[in-house]
């Protein structure tokens, strides 16, 4: 399949166009470089042999839309494109309103002018809010505690009342929890511009010399070790997710709802041990208060993805903190080497 991928020299669409060239399709990479950079395709076509066809842009252009759809003939679309920092949305709202909620409702809009109607969604575990249990279902109540949140879930509604008036439509809305870890080769990775707001690189980061010591954001939750517990889930079976998502919902009608998680909860302590372990060396880090919006556990039931999409994650805690230390220790300044 010719394969749309917007945001795709981000950190998840770049993984996602290496496992879609591994599989026989064929993406055409979109992005406004925003918060990547274009060296990532050559880091694709190093690990592939294929470089992506590439098209620099905003989707928030309807002209540039319009020329991407005139230019290429797409089957479907894996849309990552937006903004990301939870901190950054609650100083400025109107730029990921505009961003990732317009933006969306633009590239759908050209999807519908160019007869494209199959979309993948980048969705979010933050549209469960603070969720009353764990594993957490797909049928749980949504609710959304910061700008960004709130923008995840309105493009959801958006797209389901968009399914309702064109049930000719596939669109697969997928959650992912926690992203984390890099491609094996070591050449593609998460590379966060300024401070890292997550977890896992701001630990790489301490691990390869940038950064003095990690803050551990609260030890006082009802969890084993009193420290924050998250689903992390490897990114290259995040970007399997999607291929799996392609290969079975694709062309079946309808608004298809899917957690990408393992299923395993692990704490901040857990996570630092672990890549002390990898890394072969120690994480200074200090307890600080906790982090307002936090919660203090958040994990997935990935059962419907097992039973529908016949997707599993299979690569473990070691893999996910060896992989990015791997990328990090060989890239210590990301892609700015
Ligand atoms: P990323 O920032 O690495 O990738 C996003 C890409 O989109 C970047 O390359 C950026 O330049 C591009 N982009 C942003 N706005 C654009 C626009 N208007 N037009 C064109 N390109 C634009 O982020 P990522 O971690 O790869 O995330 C991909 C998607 O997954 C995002 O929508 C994000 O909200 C979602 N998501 C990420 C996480 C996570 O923790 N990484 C968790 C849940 C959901
Ligand atoms: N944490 C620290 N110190 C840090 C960073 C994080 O202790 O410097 C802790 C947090 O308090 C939390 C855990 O590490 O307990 C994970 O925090 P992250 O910021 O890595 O991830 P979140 O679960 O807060 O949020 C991430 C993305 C959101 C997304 C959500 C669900 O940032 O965009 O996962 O997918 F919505």
């Amino acid at each position: 399949m010719k394969v749309l991928v917007t945001g795709g020299t981000g950190y998840i669409g770049s993984h996602t166009c290496i496992q879609l060239i591994k599989q026989g399709h064929t993406p055409v990479v979109i992005d406004n470089l925003c918060n990547s950079k274009e060296m990532v395709l050559d880091r694709i076509e190093q690990v592939t042999g294929a470089r992506p066809a590439f098209m620099q842009g905003d989707i928030r252009d309807s002209a540039f839309l319009k020329k991407v759809f005139a230019e290429y003939s797409i089957d479907s679309v894996i849309h990552f494109a937006g903004l990301k920092a939870v901190g950054e949305s609650v100083e400025k709202p109107l730029k990921y309103y505009d961003n990732n909620v317009s933006g969306t409702l633009n590239l759908v809009r050209e999807m519908q002018a160019a007869n494209v109607k199959s979309l993948i969604f980048s969705s979010s575990a933050t549209v469960y809010g603070d969720p009353a249990s764990v594993p957490i279902k797909e049928d749980f109540p949504t609710s959304a505690t910061n700008p960004y949140g709130r923008s995840k879930l309105m493009v959801e509604e958006c797209l389901q009342d968009f399914h309702h008036a064109n049930p000719d439509w596939s669109i697969t809305l997928l959650r992912y929890f926690n992203p984390v870890g890099a491609h094996e080769s070591g050449l593609l990775g998460e590379d966060p511009q300024g401070t890292p707001n997550n977890l896992l690189p701001f630990v790489a980061q301490v691990a390869v010399g940038r950064r003095e010591k990690l803050g551990v954001f609260g030890n006082d939750y009802p969890t084993p070790d009193g420290t924050g517990v998250r689903d992390y889930i490897h990114v290259v079976d995040l970007a399997d997710g999607h291929l799996a998502a392609l290969d079975k919902m694709a062309h079946q009608p309808g608004t298809h709802i899917f957690n990408l998680g393992t299923g395993q909860g692990n704490s901040v302590l857990e996570m630092v041990h672990a890549f002390e372990a990898a890394a072969k060396r120690s994480i200074p880090y200090e307890i600080k208060p906790r982090r307002a919006g936090d919660i203090a556990e958040c994990y997935a039931d990935p059962a419907y993805a097992k039973a529908t999409l016949g997707w599993t994650a299979t690569r473990d805690l070691q893999t996910m903190v060896k992989d990015t230390w791997r990328w990090q220790s060989k890239n210590p300044n990301g892609y700015w080497d």
